[in-house]
């Protein structure tokens, strides 16, 4: 580790440089070239309060070089996405994903010149864009002008698949890619990171000095810390096999309980798809789960008709342990079985 950040001198304790500190820099961009093949240079990482700050920064970087609409995923996070871009003065419009990820045709179609996106493990459907599809829509932000900024939210969770690397290692003058500590370690820190083309990289950093002059030092020392020594990487493969047991529990109470249940999205990530057939409401099956002490999330959320229709529920089992999925599913299996 850099000198800066084990010593810890009083300059540690002054307004830093707004990007972040150089030392966490330095390891960040040494990580993500090794762990998501990203092309990442200390120059234009910017450290941020975890990808909703990231995503502002780069949404309103991204209104001041004359971008009007900025499109999304749907399904996806329409609201939270919708927000932000109307706080940066963008108008934001859907674009439907299916099994081989976001449709880029559809969205050649429209007059968006950058989209929110995530490539590697897409949410809420799971899917990973498929490579034609990473190759054309590359392509498609060249022609257009445009940028596709890459939430990388859960990129270091994968069971049973390849590795997917970051899209932005593919196109780094087109790609601004977040991270965030929040999957990997606790929301509650706020701690995330941007990775800045050469032409956005100062708007950015002027957004962040007029956000908040930059993140905590002490903060990004200690991540720094704990990424250079290996107790990062140490954490991430325990939480791994936990989360991998997690979904394994949920599978086999699934194939109990609800066998007729098809579930996808279980690559990677801490939740799966649960695809229910037959006469099924879904806000009926949320409050008849609910009174079981089950809590079941409706995919209507991130659509952005908020269409309830077909039924599909997202299973989350980031955080709940491996008997409580077990006797949540046990409780809710006639429900999914729709009796
Ligand atoms: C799609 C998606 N991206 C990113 C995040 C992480 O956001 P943050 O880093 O601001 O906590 C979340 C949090 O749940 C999320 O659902």
């Amino acid at each position: 580790m850099r000198e800066a950040a084990r010593a810890m001198p009083t300059a540690a304790l002054d307004y830093g440089d707004p990007r972040g500190n150089v030392a966490l820099r330095e390891v960040m961009a040494g990580y993500l070239r090794r762990v998501r093949a990203a092309a990442a240079d200390p120059e234009r990482i910017v450290i941020c309060s975890g990808y909703a700050q990231g995503l502002g920064l780069a949404l309103h970087a991204l209104a001041r070089t004359g971008v009007r609409t900025v499109a999304y995923e749907d399904p996806g996070s329409p609201a939270t996405i919708s927000s932000a871009a109307s706080w940066a003065g963008l108008s934001a419009i859907p674009v439907p994903v299916d099994e081989r990820g976001i449709d880029v045709q559809t969205l050649a179609a429209t007059d968006a010149r950058a989209v929110v996106m995530t490539p590697a493990h897409q949410w809420p459907t799971g899917v990973a864009l498929a490579p034609e599809r990473r190759l054309a829509l590359i392509e498609w932000a060249r022609s257009r002008d445009a940028v596709v900024i890459e939430d990388d939210y859960d990129a270091e969770f994968r069971y049973d698949r390849e590795p997917v690397g970051a899209l932005q290692g593919l196109a780094a003058d087109r790609v601004i890619s977040i991270g965030t500590v929040s999957k990997s370690l606790a929301p509650a820190l706020r701690i995330g990171w941007m990775l800045c083309p050469p032409a956005l990289t100062e708007l950015i950093i002027e957004h962040k000095q007029l956000n908040d002059r930059g993140s905590p030092t002490l903060d990004q020392l200690a991540l720094a810390r704990m990424i250079e020594s290996g107790r990062f990487d140490r954490h991430l493969r325990r939480m791994r096999t936990t989360y991998a047991a997690r979904r394994k529990t949920l599978v086999a109470a699934l194939a109990e309980h609800a066998p007729e249940v098809r579930v996808t999205g279980l690559a990677a990530g801490f939740h799966a798809v649960a695809h229910l057939h037959g006469p099924a409401d879904e806000q009926d099956l949320i409050a008849a789960a609910h009174a079981r002490s089950v809590g079941l999330y409706g995919m209507s959320t991130c659509r952005s008709s908020h269409a309830t229709e077909p039924v599909q529920l997202i299973l989350g089992f980031g955080n709940v342990r491996e008997r409580a999925i077990t006797a949540g599913i046990t409780a809710v299996g006639g429900l999914l079985r729709g009796r």
